[in-house]
């Protein structure tokens, strides 16, 4: 996985001093407190916080005004025509005022809100911030023969919205380098199995624009109306962040022939047919907040197995809610129901290498969003849900539920069994 902490600053040390893209004022990174859960200790609170997407930081010409990127997302040709003058010329700013951008935190629970209203004006900010461990690197969460455990409340998420809690194979230390002096600490490194294109790649300036790849676990993509958990595995080696460089590779078209399963295989109850299972009043009532209990099974049920099948429980009300039984008798994800459900799956590795990464550690993301281009139907409309196809569009929600919010609380992860109870 990621170069450490330790080799970084040997590496630093190795070189002659250069100029780095350089850290300008200091980050507040808001504490975010988790819980590491055993059979033999309980649950231990972890001195986490939580660091937002580096793309949402203010990284400027050292002292200047101008921004290093334009405002279409591109690099500023001046400043940043390769990656080393890139890093010579800007300086990226911490932030300090989180609640700005749309999230806030209170002990252990987090709240991220789409829109930020200021003197009148209603701006869209989603947010996308990831769980950053004592030492200033991600927290890299190793779940296999583990579980992953949190409390959400979904009731002011309408169509059209998604809430995400999810996993992604960055580099630990957000690639951390002497271009990146920031790293983690400044959220760089991001990257999912859509191979998206960005400014930056690993902190650094993306020259060439590439994609940026990796395995993604979706844990929980959500609104009121329609939720979702979704493996999506990559076949290139070695894990981490993966640069495609062609067609080939990042598949632009999205026909799911490049290096990451873009589709997944996934698991809502309602497309799966169980259209009584989740929603406003139903078996898993998303009127009020629920806890979201996610299983990474092992063939030997050893944390070094191969991830055979990744269970779903809920709790409400004291009560344990097992997964919705869709398919014939299918109530969790394996590869015999992907085998039904999804064409590519297996030749992207199946679960066997979704766990790998699952094994590696991945790092916790979780975001807000909407979503202009399709309302978010693949979520929560047609055959995946019951929104129709014009109540989800970001102008429907911004002027219906301008506050709209998901709230996370109490993420722990640990022993299968032991991060959960009933009454
Ligand atoms: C969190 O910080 C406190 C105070 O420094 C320390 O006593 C405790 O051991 C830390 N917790 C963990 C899990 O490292
Ligand atoms: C793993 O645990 C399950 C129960 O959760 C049990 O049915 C199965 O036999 C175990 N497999 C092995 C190889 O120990
Ligand atoms: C879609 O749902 C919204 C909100 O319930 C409603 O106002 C609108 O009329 C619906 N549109 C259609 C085409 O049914």
């Amino acid at each position: 996985m990621g170069r450490t902490l330790a080799a970084a600053a040997a590496l630093a040390a190795a070189l002659p001093l250069i100029s780095a893209q350089q850290i300008g004022t200091p980050e507040s990174r808001p504490p975010l407190d988790t819980w590491k859960c055993t059979h033999a200790k309980g649950c231990v609170k972890q001195n986490t916080s939580i660091v937002i997407d580096a793309g949402t930081h203010w990284i400027h010409e050292i002292d200047g005004e101008t921004s290093c990127t334009t405002s279409d997302g591109q690099l500023d040709p001046d400043l940043c025509p390769d990656k080393e003058t890139c890093a010579a010329n800007c300086v990226i700013d911490g932030i300090t005022d989180y609640a700005s951008h749309g999230v806030e935190t209170d002990g252990g629970r987090l709240t991220l809100t789409q829109y930020v209203e200021e003197d009148g004006t209603l701006t869209s900010v989603s947010p996308r911030v990831y769980l950053v461990a004592e030492n200033e690197d991600y927290e890299a969460l190793q779940l296999l023969n583990q579980e992953l455990t949190f409390d959400v409340d979904v009731s002011n998420l309408p169509c059209g919205m998604n809430g995400a809690l999810y996993l992604s194979e960055m580099l630990a230390d957000g690639g951390r380098s002497d271009l990146n002096p920031a790293g983690s600490a400044y959220g760089t490194g991001y990257c999912d199995a859509q191979c998206y294109v960005s400014a930056w790649v690993n902190g650094e300036a993306n020259v060439d624009s590439n994609g940026l790849c990796c395995n993604e676990m979706d844990i929980w993509e959500a609104n009121s109306r329609a939720a979702g958990f979704t493996p999506h595995p990559c076949t290139y080696e070695g894990g981490g962040l993966y640069e495609c460089t062609s067609d080939e590779e990042c598949d632009p078209s999205g026909e799911n022939t490049g290096v990451c399963d873009k589709w997944g295989c996934g698991f809502n109850p309602y497309a799966l047919g169980a259209h009584d299972y989740y929603g406003l009043d139903l078996v898993v009532d998303t009127t009020k907040p629920f806890t979201v209990v996610t299983q990474f099974l092992t063939t030997d049920n050893t944390t070094t197995g191969a991830l055979r099948e990744i269970r779903r429980l809920y709790v409400q009300d004291g009560q344990v809610i097992q997964n919705a039984v869709v398919q014939g008798g299918a109530n969790s994800i394996t590869d015999e129901l992907c085998a039904t459900t999804s064409n590519w799956f297996d030749g992207f590795g199946g679960l066997e290498g979704m766990g790998t990464a699952v094994g590696n550690g991945m790092v916790l993301a979780m975001s807000i969003w909407n979503d202009a281009a399709g309302n978010m139907q693949w979520l929560d409309g047609g055959d995946a849900g019951p929104c129709n196809a014009t109540e989800g569009a970001p102008s429907y929600i911004e002027e219906h539920t301008p506050d709209t919010a998901v709230t996370f609380s109490n993420i722990r992860w640990g022993d299968i069994g032991a991060t959960f109870k009933s009454l």
